[in-house]
Formats: structure tokens, C-alpha cells, sequence
């Protein structure tokens, strides 16, 4: 009988942080329960491929160079052979299908999700003992393909799931976990226009030059804000009054360091219109996704009925597994 693994690793969306996180100021992010599903099948033919059905691309590995999305993948691959180098024939006899749930490039971690579940099937195909750590060291060296010089809380939280307060350092991330008990009334709306981390990061990086004080000034309001969310949810204790201001507030900070856009601004006040007491771009942003909250859910629904009319609107519900193969 011919082997199927499948690996399932969520997306997520950064609830405060982004960007500020790249200079060793804390963020937070939360998994969602949507997330990338990979399947990976023995095949009669002795070759690798690995299909994209959401891109409809195929890649046959050992024959030809990389499409450009399938990059990250060729440097897992390349990091797996040099672990472990008597293993990877293995690979030869196998296909690989990758579907992903949340729109791509929209700041929702689909890249990370991505490297990850691809991460786990190919270790679990190997027979190499599946530890979150290497699935997640292994899915940071693929992040910095798709993003330069990522902060690594993507790929710890399609790894680990659950909601994090993340701090990199030169030492290596400082990483709080918690699981979520109480689910936020948080919908979740795609502007429709991509979001492109690697040049909001390098945006934000040459502004930071010219105005250093000015920049580390926003980001360490950004930092104690989520220093105080963190506290809410350490003392299981959500006043969502404040978390709302705080996400207003936080999305004016992004605003002033110029990864808002008029799409952006659009939606958020949009959702603020709909009742939102609070709303705030995720991710990189420049295009990408708004997280808006609300009082209840009741609310919430009512606001998704009306932004759906013009976008992709999805209610934001966490999910505490991280990456899972069956
Ligand atoms: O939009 P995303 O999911 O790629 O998130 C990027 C978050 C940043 O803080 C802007 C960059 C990073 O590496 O943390």
C-alpha cells in the first residue's frame, strides 16, 4: 500500500506588535483555525513533485529549478539533506500537494503555515522523530527565503499554536504561550490587495534611519501595548473596551510609520462604522488584512453582513494545536 501523510499547520494574525517586533520589541499573535493543509503521497514514479493547488503550479524537484513560490520549499529540501544526508533519496517516489485556507499574501502567515505542515510531512515521511523545535528552526530558514529577515513569530505559531507574546533577541526569541479560553467577537476582513512584508519591512527600516528616535518612540508605545495585552490575557482578565482603544491606537502608530494605506483606512473605518470598537491592519500591511472587535458577537455578525457586501470577511476564531500530521 502506498503511504499518505497529512499535515495540517494553522495561520494566525498578529493581534498587536508587527513590525515593531523586527527590533526586539514584543508582539502578539494568535493561530486561527484556518490554516495550510499539505498531503504528501508515494508514487510509482522515482521523482519529487510538489503541487500548489491554489496556484495550480507543479514543481518536479530533482529535474528543474524552482517556480518562484516553490523556493522556500527548495531550501527545507536543502536543509533536510544536510541534516540528514542518508535519508533524502527517500524523497525520490513522492508528490506533494499543498492547499491553503486564508488568502495568499494576505498578512495572514500562509507562507509560514505553509513551510511548516511541508516540514512536518517530509520529516514524518523520512521517519525522523517530529519535534516541534526542528519543524520550527527548519520552517524560519524557509521564511527567510519568502521574507529577508523575518522576526520568526510566524513560523513559531503555525508550529505551536495557541496565543504567544513574542520578543526577539540576540539570544534567540523570547516566546510566552498560552492557550486561548475565551474566544474574542474579532472578525477578520481582506482588503483584496496583497500585502508584501519584505518591502513594508525595508520601508519602515529606511524611515527608522533617517528618524531613529522618532521611530523607536512609536515602537515603544507599540511594545507597551502589547505588554498590557499580554497581562489580559496572562490574568484570563479581557477588557475589551481597552483592547479596542488599544488596537485603534496601535493601527494610528502603523498608520504614522507608513504601512497604513487608503485601502487600509478604508476598511477600518468601515468596520468602525459597523460597530467596531476597535480595528487595526495585521501583518505587514500596505494591503492585506484588517482585524476589527467588537462588544459581542451578536454585533460582530451584524458588522460581517454588511462589510461582506464588498469584502472577504471571515470571523477570526483561534485554535490552540499548532502543526499536526495524521
Ligand atoms: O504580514 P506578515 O504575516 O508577513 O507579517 C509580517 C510581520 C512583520 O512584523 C511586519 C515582519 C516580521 O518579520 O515580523
Amino acid at each position: 500500500m502506498r503511504r499518505i501523510i497529512r499535515a495540517f499547520s494553522p495561520s494566525k494574525i498578529i493581534l498587536f506588535g508587527e513590525h515593531a517586533v523586527v527590533y526586539g520589541y514584543p508582539a502578539i499573535a494568535m493561530a486561527l483555525n484556518l490554516g495550510t493543509r499539505v498531503t504528501l503521497k508515494e508514487s510509482p514514479e522515482r521523482s519529487m513533485k510538489i503541487l500548489s493547488e491554489n496556484y495550480n503550479i507543479e514543481w518536479n524537484v530533482f529535474n528543474e529549478e524552482p517556480p518562484p513560490i516553490f523556493k522556500p520549499f527548495k531550501r527545507i529540501i536543502d536543509v533536510i539533506a544536510k541534516k540528514f544526508p542518508k535519508k533524502v533519496n527517500a524523497l525520490k517516489g513522492i508528490e506533494i500537494h499543498i492547499s491553503t485556507q486564508a488568502p495568499a499574501a494576505s498578512g495572514l502567515g500562509t507562507s509560514a503555515s505553509t513551510a511548516v505542515a511541508f516540514t512536518a510531512a517530509v520529516l514524518k515521511y523520512l521517519g525522523i522523530s517530529l519535534s516541534a523545535n526542528l519543524i520550527n528552526e527548519i520552517a524560519y530558514e524557509a521564511e527567510k527565503v519568502s521574507h529577508g529577515r523575518p522576526s520568526g513569530i510566524d513560523n513559531y505559531i503555525a508550529t505551536y499554536g495557541g496565543v504567544i507574546k513574542f520578543t526577539r533577541s540576540e539570544e534567540g526569541p523570547r516566546i510566552e504561550r498560552l492557550n486561548v479560553e475565551n474566544e474574542l467577537p474579532l472578525l477578520l476582513v481582506y482588503t483584496g490587495v496583497e500585502r508584501k512584508t519584505k518591502e513594508a519591512v525595508e520601508y519602515v527600516a529606511e524611515l527608522r534611519k533617517k528618524l531613529p528616535s522618532f521611530i523607536d518612540g512609536i515602537f515603544d508605545i507599540i511594545g507597551e501595548i502589547s505588554e498590557r495585552v499580554w497581562n489580559m490575557f496572562k490574568n484570563r482578565n479581557m477588557d475589551l473596551e481597552m483592547l479596542g482603544n488599544l488596537m485603534n491606537i496601535n493601527q494610528g502608530l502603523l498608520s504614522a510609520i507608513g504601512v497604513s494605506s487608503e485601502e487600509i483606512e478604508k476598511v477600518v473605518f468601515a468596520l468602525r462604522k459597523a460597530g467596531a470598537i476597535g480595528a487595526k491592519l495585521t501583518g505587514a500591511g500596505i494591503g492585506g488584512c484588517v482585524i476589527a472587535l467588537f462588544k459581542d458577537w451578536s454585533k460582530a455578525i451584524s458588522a460581517k453582513e454588511r462589510i461582506q457586501r464588498d469584502y472577504l470577511c471571515l470571523i477570526a476564531k483561534p485554535q490552540n494545536r499548532g502543526v499536526y500530521v495524521e
